[in-house]
């Protein structure tokens, strides 16, 4: 089903959807804008009350594909408090999580959670440990590189992918807070603001500036950071195979009321192994659900 929206950005898509990823497309192109220097995200895109026109897909099932209202609690419960136990009804899902848990604050935790209400502290963390994985690479300098955990998980995957026939690049790494100001700038500067909040990160709530997080294309440039790239087969091996190497899908199909922002069949954030395959196999979509954190539409 489609999200009753009330609180705008989101909402200004709904009438005419289909012909508004248009204009904004146009728009984009009218302005001499490149989605190769926009490459953190992802074009206007179109959301159907239930629906998956053409080959696109569904909601994520179970939890991902509920409501905001069906999300759990809105206060932050993380999975390391132990002062009072809570109710098992009030346990996220994080609190049966296998293996050690880890910070959901620290942005040098494979668990930080970064959205809309969570920036980055401080907002202009550097990661310690940034690297140049060895991956087929789409992109240079600070965008080729990522945290060495991400790093060894990503070449494994990539590794993986190409075994199967399926190229994958790094299209977009580390964005520091700097680059990050940039981005979402020239958003801003071609859609305005609400429409640069539903695709990029402002500076210090990014993912990429924690090097936990990149971009993947498909080495054709196709359908690169648009709606389309979901079909590319870098994508869909991306879908059914992250989890295994210890990735998600960070903002899933319609889930941008939680996650804050249209889907990005592209955007894959480390969690580790233990959660991302829990979570699979739980069918839990997103961050904010399994580690029981309110929903982030919207900046505070
Ligand atoms: N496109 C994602 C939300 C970012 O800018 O970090
Ligand atoms: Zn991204």
């Amino acid at each position: 089903m489609c999200y009753d929206d009330t609180d705008g950005a989101f909402g200004r898509q709904s009438p005419s959807p289909d012909a508004l990823s248009r204009r904004a497309f146009s728009r984009l192109l009218l302005a001499g804008t490149s989605l190769a220097a926009l490459s953190a995200c992802a074009p206007a895109q179109s959301f159907t009350p239930s629906g998956t026109p053409g080959s696109t897909p569904g909601p994520t099932p179970g939890m991902g594909g509920g409501t905001p209202t069906s999300s759990p609690s809105a206060t932050p419960t993380p999975a390391t408090s132990s002062a009072v136990p809570p109710s098992a009804a009030a346990r996220p899902p994080s609190a049966a999580a296998p293996g050690p848990h880890h910070s959901l604050s620290d942005p040098t935790s494979p668990w930080v959670i970064v959205n809309k209400h969570r920036p980055l502290s401080p907002a202009t963390f550097v990661p310690p440990d940034l690297v140049r994985p060895a991956v087929r690479l789409a992109t240079s300098g600070e965008a080729a590189l990522l945290n060495s955990t991400t790093a060894a998980a990503a070449e494994k995957m990539f590794a993986a992918a190409a075994a199967e026939g399926v190229i994958m690049t790094l299209a977009s790494g580390y964005r520091s807070f700097a680059t990050q100001t940039a981005t979402y700038g020239s958003y801003v500067n071609s859609r305005g603001r609400a429409e640069a909040d539903t695709a990029s990160a402002r500076p210090g709530h990014s993912e990429h500036q924690t090097g936990w997080a990149f971009d993947i294309g498909d080495g054709s440039g196709a359908d690169a950071f648009t709606p389309q790239f979901k079909d590319r087969p870098a994508a869909m091996w991306a879908k059914a195979n992250a989890h295994r190497f210890g990735f998600v899908v960070r903002y899933p199909w319609m889930l941008h009321k939680i996650t804050g922002y249209f889907y990005e069949p592209w955007h894959l954030r480390f969690i580790g192994t233990e959660v991302a395959k829990d979570m699979s196999a739980r069918g839990i979509g997103t961050l904010e659900q399994y580690f029981g954190l309110e929903a982030a539409p919207a900046y505070l």
